[in-house]
Parts: C-alpha cells; sequence; structure tokens
C-alpha cells in the first residue's frame, strides 16, 4: 500500500552553518534594537527640548544656568552611547558567548589532535618495540628455518653408557673412526664448543673451523669462526649444505633437538671415568638406516660400530 504524506524535511544545513545564521539573526536584532533606541532618543530630545521651551515645563529649573532638558538629553546620551558600545565594541562580532564557545570548541578539535597525535605515537613505539623483539628471536628462527634448507648433522663418538670425554680430550684412540670422521666432515664446516676446539693441537685442514664461546675477545688462528651462540653458529654455516655438530657435551645436548642426523660411532665398552657424555638419545624420534660394526684388533682396543639415525 502506498502511503501519501507530507515528505519531511531533511536540513542540508549542518551544524555549524545552523549555528553561524542564529547567531547573525541574534546580531541583526542586537543592531534593530540600536536602531530603534537611537530614534527614540532622537523623538525624547525633541520631545524634552519642545516640553520646556514651548510647553513652559520647567521653565524656571536651571542647574548652573543650564536648562534641565539639557542634563536629561545628556544623560540620555550617555544611555545610547553606552547602549552603541555594547553593541558595536563589546560584542563586536558575534558576542562573547559565541566566542567562548567558539574557544571551546578549538580546544576540543586540538585535544582530538593531540589523543590521535599520542595514538600514532604508541602505536610507533610499539612497532618498534617488536620490531627489536623480533630482531632479537631472529637469530634463533634462523637455527630453525637452516634445518629446511641444509642438513645438519652432529658426529660423535660414544661409549655404551654415552660417554665420549675424559680431562678434555677422547678417552680412547681408534684411527679409523677418525678416518671415518675425515671423511663425513672433509670441506665442510665444523661447529664446536671452545673447549672441544682447545683439545686440538691445531685446527684440522680441509674444514671451516666455527667455535662456540661466552667470551666476546676470544683469539683463534686466521681462517676460524668465532661466534656467541649455537643459533649463530648454525647461521654462519648455513650456505652449506652438509654442516656438522662434533661436539662436545654441552654443545650436542643444545644441538640434538635441531639437527637432522645423527652419525654416531658406538664404541662397544663402557667407560667408568669419563667426565663428559653425550645426550641420551630418545629412540622414538629417530631411525636407524645404516649400521657398520668393526671388530677390535691390533689397532682397536675396542670394537664399534659406524651407526647412522635420520629423525623420524
Ligand atoms: N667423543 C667425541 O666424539 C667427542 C667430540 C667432541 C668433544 N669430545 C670431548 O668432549 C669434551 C669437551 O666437551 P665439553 O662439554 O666439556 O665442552 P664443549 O661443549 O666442547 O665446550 C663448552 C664451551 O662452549 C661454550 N658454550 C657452550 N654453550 C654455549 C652457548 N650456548 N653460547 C655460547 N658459548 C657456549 C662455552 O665456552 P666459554 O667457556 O669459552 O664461554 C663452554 O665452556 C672433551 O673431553 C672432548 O674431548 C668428545
Amino acid at each position: 500500500m502506498i502511503m501519501f504524506g507530507k515528505k519531511k524535511q531533511v536540513s542540508t544545513i549542518d551544524k555549524d552553518q545552523l549555528e553561524l545564521i542564529e547567531n547573525a539573526q541574534k546580531r541583526i536584532k542586537q543592531k534593530k534594537r540600536l536602531y530603534i533606541h537611537f530614534v527614540l532618543f532622537l523623538i525624547g530630545a525633541v520631545f524634552l527640548i519642545l516640553a520646556n521651551t514651548v510647553l513652559g515645563i520647567g521653565e524656571m529649573f536651571k542647574i548652573a544656568g543650564i536648562d534641565w532638558f539639557v542634563y536629561a538629553i545628556v544623560a540620555w546620551l550617555f544611555i545610547f552611547m553606552y547602549h552603541f558600545v555594547n553593541v558595536f565594541i563589546t560584542n563586536k562580532f558575534m558576542g562573547k558567548d559565541w566566542e567562548k564557545q567558539q574557544l571551546e570548541k578549538l580546544v576540543r578539535k586540538q585535544q582530538k589532535g593531540i589523543d590521535k597525535l599520542t595514538e600514532n605515537f604508541l602505536k610507533k613505539e610499539s612497532k618498534i618495540a617488536k620490531k627489536q623483539a623480533i630482531s632479537d628471536t631472529k637469530t634463533e628462527t634462523k637455527a630453525l628455518e637452516q634445518k629446511n634448507t641444509s642438513e645438519l648433522t652432529i658426529v660423535v663418538a660414544a661409549g655404551e653408557q654415552n660417554a665420549i670425554g675424559k680431562d678434555n680430550d677422547l678417552i680412547w684412540h681408534l684411527s679409523d673412526d677418525l678416518k671415518h670422521f675425515k671423511a663425513l666432515t672433509n670441506g665442510h664446516h665444523i661447529i664446536m664448543g671452545r673447549k672441544t676446539f682447545e683439545s686440538f693441537p691445531k685446527p684440522l685442514p680441509n674444514r671451516t673451523h666455527i667455535v662456540i664461546t661466552r667470551q666476546k675477545d676470544y683469539k683463534v688462528p686466521s681462517g676460524v669462526i668465532v661466534v656467541n651462540s649455537l643459533a649463530d653458529a648454525i647461521d654462519a654455516a648455513r650456505y652449506d649444505k652438509q654442516a656438522f655438530i662434533i661436539g662436545g657435551g654441552e654443545i650436542y645436548k643444545q644441538a640434538l633437538p635441531l639437527v637432522d642426523k645423527l652419525e654416531i660411532t658406538r664404541v662397544h665398552s663402557t667407560f667408568g671415568d669419563a667426565d663428559t657424555f653425550f645426550p641420551e638419545i630418545d629412540l622414538s624420534q629417530w631411525q636407524e638406516v645404516s649400521k657398520t660394526t668393526h671388530n677390535a684388533d691390533e689397532k682397536h682396543a675396542h670394537s664399534f660400530s659406524f651407526i647412522t639415525y635420520l629423525r623420524t
């Protein structure tokens, strides 16, 4: 059903414009009243003069020799002047109330601006803080990213109970294991703790050594890379498709969760006097993919097996 009726008038004038119109109307009224006052003053003045001179009202009443109507007209003139000043000087533009309102509006507007600036500033601050936090964790993240771009392998020789060293040295001498180690790591980056590095008489040939230490000014022969964390070490080896973690105990412990592969030489003996150990391997996370056993002989005091594990 179609309804007929008056269409509601929608004002196209905004609040500020409306206010200006209202003030202008007020101003016109003020001026009109002043104009009426002026006309009344003129008529009144003429009437007072006539009352005195023609009608003879108060003819005899003079102050300092001047007729009373002169004082009356001067007094009215002052009142008119006051009215004039009030309209044209005191309320020169739109009146004091209007000015006050405009000032308050301006203050509110500026406050909004300040609030917005503060908000933006806080946003920027939190962005900077976030960036800082991201850069702090970036190196750690790189270590994990590394896993996707290249393979990281632990190489270790460990006894049956995971013994790997004593007095910052190996507990056994197995020449075929050393050959195995050399063959695996030849041409690659080898990452090690500072103590393991110091257990070598000199850097191993044809390998890039990355030494991890907390010391800030640790001195090494030229060609050896020094870093202050495992993550930085992995990062330094990022272009090597096959970097190796070669010990010792502290570094193995930290690296085990990060590596993809374990190359373990299992020495089939126990070493009660060992002081350094490989961490326990959770076999549910690792799959044995190859195993080669060497018996003990005149060159090897212990039998041992080369075992390769891949992360499941
Ligand atoms: N059987 C094997 O296959 C095998 C292989 C390698 C080593 N080993 C044996 O293992 C023993 C050495 O192992 P270890 O555990 O005593 O020492 P390590 O792991 O070789 O080195 C420990 C040192 O590495 C630095 N380090 C460790 N974690 C760090 C981190 N998160 N950030 C910065 N620096 C860090 C510290 O150096 P600073 O003190 O300078 O800060 C720390 O003292 C020796 O007996 C060695 O012969 C055996």
